[in-house]
């Protein structure tokens, strides 16, 4: 089968085409031939060496595709069922071995080319608005990077729970595209002062959270626009890591700083079906609504990942195996 490795850390170039052998399940393992493959953000960190890995890896986290084969033991699916995944490496593949339990089941409403645009990116937006921080019915919050995969479900989660949203994009096209997932304030935060326009926007109260996946950048603008006791759920690293700070940094206005993971929130097999339940559920009421804004054939997994990292893609990003 066809696999795309990153052969050593670097930038998109070392990641390479490769013929693997397609596996065979273990006790508790199916085989998934895959229809679709989701492109994450975390992908660049595992290739680029931010995530140190043990080389050379295939990577990919989140893919969703068709039981082929099960191992001893697996009663929770069968063969012909519809899946998808999103914590196990090795989806940049045209199939793959996963857990059962880290695996759930794809609604027949929704096409498995969804499932694996949303996966990854709707569990997180799902513990964001809804665990980390509790998105309140009044609230004013923050998304940076609204455009992007995880940023378009969050805007529209969030507008869904009550909130209203102040949004931050790149540029005039993501702006509208913000817009229309219903942000109520969208700020280029490339030419404009993010902290200033929030204490206009919120009266100088400053918002409940911001969800922060943007990193180095924003960082500082983002403590800033906090009112008091506002929580900066700081979840990615695409303009770089995080700074260090000092605890008393937050003493000015009482405030919580979180650097949350996705696998912490879906750390058992009940959490992994819950969160799956209230994404698929937010995806049927039609609150939220899940935007492939590209697509590539597998084989060019570089390709996407100089979109992805060079910021031009919008919403979720599938790898056509
Ligand atoms: N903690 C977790 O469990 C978890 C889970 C999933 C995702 N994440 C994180 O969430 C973030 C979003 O992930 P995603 O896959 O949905 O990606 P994405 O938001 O679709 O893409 C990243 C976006 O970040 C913005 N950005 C700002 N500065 C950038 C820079 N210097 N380089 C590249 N992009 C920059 C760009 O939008 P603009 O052009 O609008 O600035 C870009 O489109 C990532 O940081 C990811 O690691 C974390």
């Amino acid at each position: 089968m066809l696999a795309i490795q990153a052969v050593r850390t670097g930038g998109p170039e070392v990641l390479e085409a490769v013929d693997l052998p397609v596996p065979t399940p273990g006790p508790g393992q199916v085989l998934v031939r895959h229809q679709a493959v989701g492109l994450n953000f975390i992908d660049t960190y595992h290739r680029s060496g931010l995530y140190p890995m043990k080389m050379p890896v295939v990577l990919g986290l989140e893919a969703a595709g068709v039981v082929e084969a099960l191992g001893d033991g697996v009663t929770r699916f069968k063969a012909g069922d519809r899946i998808a995944y999103n914590g196990t490496l090795g989806a940049y593949a045209q199939a793959a071995v996963v857990p059962a339990d880290r695996a759930v089941k794809v609604p027949d409403e929704v096409s498995l080319e969804t499932a694996a645009a949303v996966l990854l990116k709707g569990m997180t937006a799902e513990f964001l608005v809804r665990r980390c921080h509790k998105v309140e019915p009044g609230q004013t919050i923050l998304v940076h990077a609204a455009a992007g995969g995880v940023g378009s479900i969050l805007v529209q989660w969030a507008k869904a729970l009550g909130a209203t949203v102040i949004a931050t994009v790149g540029s005039e096209a993501k702006a509208a595209l913000a817009r229309g997932h219903g942000a109520d304030h969208v700020i280029l935060y490339g030419e404009e002062d993010v902290a200033a326009k929030v204490a206009e926007i919120t009266g100088g109260q400053g918002v409940a959270v911001v969800y922060d996946g943007v990193g180095k950048d924003t960082f500082e603008t983002s403590l800033k626009s906090l009112g008091r006791r506002g929580v900066l759920a700081t979840f990615g690293n695409a303009s770089g890591p995080a700074p260090a700070i000092a605890p008393l940094e937050l003493g000015a206005k009482s405030l919580f700083l979180t650097r949350p993971r996705l696998f912490d929130y879906i750390a058992t097999t009940t959490e992994l079906d819950e969160s799956a339940a209230a994404l698929f559920a937010v995806l049927a009421s039609g609150a939220v609504k899940i935007e492939v804004g590209q697509t590539f054939p597998l084989a060019q997994a570089r390709a996407a990942h100089e979109a992805l990292e060079g910021r031009r893609t919008t919403g979720a990003t599938l790898l056509i195996p």
